[in-house]
């Protein structure tokens, strides 16, 4: 390794595995509960029409199936796309939208071409690990800003932006959010912050990363504009993907933005990958063509309803008075904040060891080390059953965690027992025991 230790470069110190990798890691020993990763649950996958589909789509095309795409991704998808997206008040064409291999690549590719060293990205604290990772790659300094139950604290933004931007950095050039049903904490941007996010954004000249792969999967309240809708869209990339709503294998996902951009990101993904699976990509086409997609997604939506509540039912009656959670209106997750004392990241081993039950901490979506005390549950994957065991397992564990905890507060005495204080606020806290 010594001779890759001088041939890594500079950029590489900056990378390090994240904690869902390190979770999914656990989560793989055989008998584990895992509410780690975002994966969509399979037993929504339509497997027999994909099936049907590719059969349909090689035998009809033959090898043009299978040859090379275009970078920008297949033109009657992209067309496919952006019609859609004018349905829900995105002005745009084909021409503003292009494929990406999963909306991941497009973060990438979109942090490539507008990142330089020390520009200033604000992301949400906390914020998609991925995203955050796929950013830091091109060397930013991340401003983070606080969010509630209705999303990014705008009114805090506009106050960084006033005071001419975060103290000793550089331009701001992005600010990354997840308006609906937020990864890693489930809530969702209200409508006035939308609005105002774009307004800021016109005004200080920087773009704004709406990325939205779960807006689709609302169970219950009314749908919100997207943030570009109150915008020309000169300020505002919007990003989307099949992969929640449909399935992840195929990795197909969008960016939709001015033209130029658009021939810029193309640019950068030849480098990257030529194009994205143009199998899929035509398998997507024939699917959302015979109107299958939209059926689909009306289809799982109640599946994951089904488990969001059964999720909150058995938090609300397995967990400890003293911890917090929140309450998605749609999505795959459920962000829990712990007392203030807890090392989510500290517990996990013996969560997975004594309990067989594994989740994600949520320190590493803090760009500032806070956030120690949190943990994402994805209810999206885990089946009905254990999703009802695996809360009354962690919920046993984090009781038998405070208790300890408690008594040796005791052992040191009352001045350093905690109180009520001692616990923190979550972020737009709507669930608990207290
Ligand atoms: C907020 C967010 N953005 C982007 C992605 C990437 O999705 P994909 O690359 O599968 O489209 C994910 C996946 O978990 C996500 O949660």
């Amino acid at each position: 390794m010594e001779t890759w230790q001088r041939l890594f470069s500079k950029r590489t110190e900056r990378m390090k595995a994240s904690d869902i990798r390190e979770a999914f890691k656990l989560a793989e020993r055989g008998d584990i509960i895992s509410f780690a990763g975002g994966f969509p649950a399979p037993e929504t996958f339509p497997t027999a029409l994909i099936a049907e589909v590719a059969h349909e789509v090689a035998s009809r095309l033959g090898a043009s199936s299978l040859q090379y795409g275009p970078t920008e991704g297949l033109y009657e998808l992209r067309e496919s796309v952006a019609q859609r997206l004018r349905g829900e008040g995105i002005e745009c064409t084909a021409e503003n939208v292009m494929l990406t291999n999963g909306s991941q690549q497009a973060l990438d590719l979109v942090g490539k071409v507008t990142i330089d060293p020390g520009d200033t990205v604000i992301v949400e604290k906390p914020g998609y690990i991925g995203g955050i990772s796929a950013f830091n790659q091109y060397e930013p300094s991340f401003t983070p800003i606080p969010l509630d139950s209705d999303g990014i604290r705008v009114d805090e933004l506009e106050r960084v932006l006033a005071q001419g931007g975060p103290v000793g950095g550089g331009p701001v050039k992005l600010c990354y959010v997840v308006p609906n049903f937020h990864n890693p904490t489930g809530v969702t941007l209200s409508e006035d912050r939308r609005e105002r996010l774009a307004e800021l954004a016109r005004e200080y000249g920087f773009c704004v990363i709406e990325d939205n792969p779960y807006g689709d999967l609302r169970f219950d309240g009314a749908p919100r504009r997207h943030i570009r809708t109150y915008d020309s869209g000169e300020n505002v990339l919007y990003l989307g993907t099949f992969s929640k709503v449909f399935l992840p294998g195929f990795r197909v996902g969008y960016v939709v933005g001015p033209e130029p951009v658009i021939q810029k990101l193309a640019i950068s993904k030849q480098g990257a990958d030529l194009c994205s699976n143009s199998f899929g990509q035509r398998i997507i086409l024939e699917c959302a063509r015979r109107g299958l997609i939209d059926k689909h997604v009306k289809s799982i939506i109640d599946v994951y309803r089904k488990k969001r509540d059964l999720m909150l039912r058995a938090l609300a009656e397995h967990f400890p008075d003293e911890v917090e959670w929140t309450y998605p209106e749609g999505g795959f997750f459920v962000w829990v904040t712990l007392p203030e004392e807890m090392d989510a990241k500290a517990l996990l081993p013996r969560a997975v060891a004594t309990e067989r039950v594994a989740y994600v901490s949520g320190g590493a979506s803090f760009v500032d080390g806070s956030g120690k005390n949190t943990i994402r549950l994805a209810y999206s994957q885990a089946s009905d059953e254990d999703i009802e065991e695996g809360i009354r397992r962690l919920g046993r564990f984090l009781k038998g965690e405070a208790l300890r905890m408690r008594a040796n507060a005791q052992d040191r005495g009352p001045a350093s027992r905690h109180g009520r204080a001692g616990w923190t606020e979550g972020i737009g806290a709507i669930g608990s025991n207290r």
